[in-house]
């Protein structure tokens, strides 16, 4: 399955492409993984340029996520399926994503929607903790770790985010209002788009996905 995943800023996405990835073995590719990993790499210039646009609540330039996404696509877990967390963010990305899939004879099988309030999405993401480790993501009322402050599965330290303050986290969504809802349109127009209400809790949310799967490989 070729798939990505939309929605605004902690609908749920990366909560629920991990879980694909533990279960299904479908790898999660997420950008906001990859920049976070770059930009606490010194040596790393696409880091030090990436830090300029994430920690504000901007995107990165168009032209940097692709090459970043290419790079990515071509490596060989990707070959058999992905879940891209993350991106596509802009139309520009989206077209450059189709271009360099049908250049290969492949496409997209489902873009999914995940719809949640605002509300939901500025408590979801104000309480949300990461584990420095490998990104596993918790919710300090929703999803608590079993210890305090650590990881369940790596013992690793749960932090905040940086961009997940109050004013960040608005910033961020006006952005994804305009720059990155648009998508759902377009994905619309090509009979691939389905949508998953993410005010569901995660266990719920994760047996619809798997019902949209099911039906879209037959
Ligand atoms: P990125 O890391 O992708 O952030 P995001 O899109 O803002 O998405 P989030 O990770 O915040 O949310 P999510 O939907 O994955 O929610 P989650 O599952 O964690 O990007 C960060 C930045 O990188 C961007 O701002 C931008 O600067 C840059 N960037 C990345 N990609 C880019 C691109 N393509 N182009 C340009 N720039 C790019 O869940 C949130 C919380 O809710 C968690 O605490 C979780 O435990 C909890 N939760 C999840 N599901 C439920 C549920 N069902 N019920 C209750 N709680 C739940």
């Amino acid at each position: 399955m070729n798939l990505i995943f939309l929605g605004a800023n902690g609908a749920g996405k990366g909560t629920q492409a991990k879980l694909l990835q533990e279960r299904e073995g479908i790898p999660q590719i997420s950008t906001g993984d990859i920049l976070r990993a770059a930009m606490t790499d010194v040596r790393s210039p696409v880091g030090e340029e990436a830090r300029k646009y994430v920690d504000r609540g901007e995107l990165v330039p168009d032209d940097v996520m692709i090459a970043i996404i290419k790079t990515r696509l071509a490596e060989p877990d990707a070959a058999r399926g992905f879940v891209l967390d993350g991106f596509p963010r802009t139309i520009p990305q989206a077209r450059a994503l189709d271009e360099w899939l049908s250049s290969r004879g492949r496409s997209l099988d489902a873009a999914v929607y995940f719809e949640a309030r605002r509300e939901t999405i500025i408590r979801r993401l104000t309480g949300r903790r990461v584990c420095r480790a490998a990104g596993h993501i918790y919710h300090m009322e929703y999803h608590p770790p079993r210890v305090e402050g650590r990881c369940d599965v790596d013992g690793s330290e749960l932090y905040q985010r940086d961009d997940d303050s109050e004013e960040t986290v608005r910033h961020r969504l006006e952005v994804y209002d305009r720059q990155t809802q648009p998508l759902v349109e377009y994905y619309r127009a090509q009979g691939i788009l389905e949508t998953i209400d993410a005010e569901a809790d995660i266990e719920q949310m994760y047996q619809r996905l798997m019902q949209i799967l099911t039906a879209r490989t037959g």
